[in-house]
């Protein structure tokens, strides 16, 4: 019998090239300036490898979300740090873009329009997993079913956040009965009484300090997410200035609007009262 892989491919004679598909890989960059831009191979590779470590950082998450159900703390923190080492990875990839000029860029902008970054599907999907769910970005894939469904399973599912408050419960955390039976379509509302179950766990860890590394673990990644979206706002500053993005967006504006928004607010908002009751 024919050995195949999970996918049916055909598994013979196996080396670099065949194992890792390499030319396949290879004939996937199709310029679309006429005559061929020189730069634009560069900005179809720094997309292309961006969408790669999204679906590895989907793969992760979704394991991340199975630890914390099957409450494996220290796995679950484990899987954390390959995410927030695939983050600090795409805030350095992002700035490669600085080698791109706004007339080099300028020289093929027009012919990849409409493409944009909302078109991104693995970028939403990770948003939605983590938590930030505006239906507005629904309209992107309107005429793609297998998108919408791949976005409607992350809308109804609980978030990563979710997961994690969940597994803090079954730890014997209080976490408010609401923040748990929340509607996951809706946004997760900022709750005063999960904001005080975390501070007492930061002040009073006891045994549970692992959840202290944990907690610590999560901003960093929230924090790195925040951080590609601000990297990503300057390169598109020095590139393209004030015009209107290529998804019909204001553009910078646009993006700048989108940097406040944080995957767990809870974690964040707890620093505002840490110091608060003598813990100075
Ligand atoms: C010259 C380089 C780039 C420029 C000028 C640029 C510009 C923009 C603009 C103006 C938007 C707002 C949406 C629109 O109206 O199109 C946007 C969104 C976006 N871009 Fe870029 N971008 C660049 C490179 C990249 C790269 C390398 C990635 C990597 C995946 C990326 C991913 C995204 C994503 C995911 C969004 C949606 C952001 C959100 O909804 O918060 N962009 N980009």
């Amino acid at each position: 019998m024919t050995e195949t892989d999970y996918s049916g491919l055909v598994l013979r004679d196996l080396n670099y090239q065949s194992y890792l598909q390499i030319p396949e890989l290879l004939r996937l960059q199709r310029l679309v300036s006429r005559p061929r831009h020189h730069d634009e191979m560069f900005f179809i590779v720094i997309h292309q490898s961006f969408e790669l470590w999204f679906k590895e950082m989907l793969h992760e998450t979704d394991l991340l979300v199975e630890h914390f159900r099957g409450v494996q703390v220290s796995r679950a923190l484990k899987v954390i740090k390959r995410i927030n080492a695939i983050l600090e990875n795409l805030t350095q990839q992002i700035q490669l873009l600085s080698t791109l000029t706004p007339v080099e860029f300028a020289g093929f902008r027009d012919r990849l329009k409409p493409a944009s970054g909302f078109q991104s599907l693995q970028f939403r999907e990770i948003e939605f997993a983590y938590g930030l769910r505006d239906p507005f970005f629904l309209q992107f894939f309107k005429d793609e079913p297998e998108a919408l469904e791949r976005l409607r399973q992350r809308l109804e599912a609980p978030s990563v956040y979710d997961e994690f408050l969940r597994a803090l419960a079954a730890e014997g955390l209080p976490v408010p009965a609401e923040v748990l039976q929340r509607d996951f379509r809706r946004p997760h509302a900022l709750s005063a009484e999960l904001v005080e179950v975390i501070r007492k766990a930061y002040v009073e860890p006891g045994e549970r300090y692992h959840w202290v590394l944990v907690f610590e673990a999560m901003l960093d990644l929230d924090m790195l997410f925040s951080k590609w979206r601000a990297v990503h706002v300057l390169m598109v500053t020095r590139t393209i200035g004030g015009q209107k993005g290529t998804g019909g967006s204001s553009g910078v504006a646009f993006l700048e609007s989108r940097l406040p928004h944080r995957f767990f607010p809870e974690l964040w908002e707890v620093r505002n009262v840490l110091f608060d009751g003598g813990y100075a």
